[in-house]
């Protein structure tokens, strides 16, 4: 039985007909920017975030980037994150023309290790920039206190972690800025491109509302240099109507990962090693992706292609192996536990409509390929 790495469509035809009458009314309304649900988006996104404010934006990229600029960041400044993310992360970084520094990751949960920190702070780092990855928070507490320690600013990558939590409290709620990304393939997702940043902070959800639009205030005076960041008015209210699903298909997704890690267990491929599952050490992992960790990463692909079961590879190449950073002099060999993660790691199928004989062709053509070499 093939299987999709994601089927979107299945969710469309779950809330079509509450999307469509919202669709229309924008239409009809021709109120397509800054309309009145891009506010309720804010509110609602806001609120779900556990943060006094939501910022809508053109997307998660944007969100990153807009919380650098309203913190002034750039030339000179050094950003801590991790390697083994979405270029979005690094990308956004060097553009403000800040310097990204990048340190290794915990091998088990693929997020910024956090003892890792501290040694590469210089007079000038400005921010750490963790990523809770494939849905699971980074191990905040520590990035917090040596952010509190040293000044510094923190700017959660919370764009595939939507509604996940560290010891109770949600993502993007914990650092200065929180980003999402409402990218289509997202927990929550839009159709087409948007994001948000969330904050507690009031003075700074004011900046970051000026440079979402152009530094404008009041309209036509500005006072800072902003940029066109704005979120459409369709993009929000589609978001707002599938945010009261989300809890839902987070819980499907949740459920989806114990049923893998139930069938992998049956199947014997975690005892003699082949295949590691995903490790759930925060308390509420959203399950953007299920990630297994494997040998002979790049035959199995193949094998499941031949299969027409979808999986995908997120990331094949770390952030300091990257062409464009060849400027900032790192080497192979620096940051061992992303390298070997972009060597091992292979995403399956796990959006919320996936079914029991899906989930077990999934994990049967995974074993088959491992018997066929022993
Ligand atoms: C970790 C991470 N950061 C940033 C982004 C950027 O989001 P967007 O695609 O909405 O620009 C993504 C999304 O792909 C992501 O996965």
């Amino acid at each position: 039985m093939g299987v999709p790495l994601l089927d979107l469509r299945a969710q469309y035809e779950r809330i079509r007909h509450e999307i469509e009458p919202v669709i229309t009314e924008i239409v009809e309304s021709q109120y397509f920017v800054m309309g009145p649900q891009v506010k309720e988006c804010e509110a609602a996104v806001a609120k779900y975030s556990a943060c006094a404010h939501g910022i809508g934006v053109s997307s998660g990229t944007d969100a990153l980037l807009v919380s650098l600029m309203a913190e002034g960041i750039g030339p000179d400044d050094e950003v801590i994150t991790t390697p083994y993310t979405f270029f979005a992360t690094a990308g956004c970084i060097a553009r403000v023309g800040a310097r990204p520094v990048f340190v290794d990751i915990d091998p088990v949960t693929y997020n910024l290790d956090p003892e890792l920190i501290e040694s590469r702070i210089t007079p000038r780092t400005k921010a750490i920039m963790p990523v809770h990855l494939y849905g699971q928070m980074a191990d905040m507490d520590p990035v917090l206190k040596i952010a509190a320690k040293h000044g510094l600013v923190v700017i959660e990558d919370a764009a595939q972690a939507i509604g996940s939590e560290y010891k109770g409290r949600r993502a993007g709620s914990l650092g200065d800025y929180g980003c999402f990304s409402f990218f289509p393939s997202k927990n929550l997702g839009c159709f087409g491109d948007g994001g948000m940043v969330v904050t507690n902070d009031a003075a700074r959800a004011e900046r970051l509302m000026r440079l979402r639009n152009h530094g404008a205030k009041p309209k036509y005076h500005h006072g800072i240099i902003g940029g066109n960041f704005r979120l459409d008015t369709l993009q929000a209210a589609i978001v707002t109507t599938k945010l009261s699903h989300l809890d839902t298909w987070t819980a499907e997704r949740q459920s989806n990962a114990v049923r893998y890690d139930r069938l992998f267990d049956r199947s014997g491929l975690l005892t003699n090693g082949v295949v590691s599952i995903p490790h759930v050490r925060e308390s509420r992992h959203i399950f953007n992706q299920y990630v297994i960790r494997v040998s002979r990463r790049d035959e199995l692909r193949d094998h499941l292609k031949s299969r027409e079961i979808g999986s995908e590879v997120y990331y094949p190449v770390p952030m300091h192996l990257q062409e464009c950073f060849a400027n900032l002099a790192y080497g192979r060999g620096d940051f061992p536990e992303a390298e070997r993660a972009a060597e091992e790691t292979l995403a399956l199928p796990i959006f919320p409509e996936l079914s029991d004989r899906q989930a077990e062709s999934v994990v049967e053509a995974i074993a088959e390929f491992y018997s066929g070499l022993t």
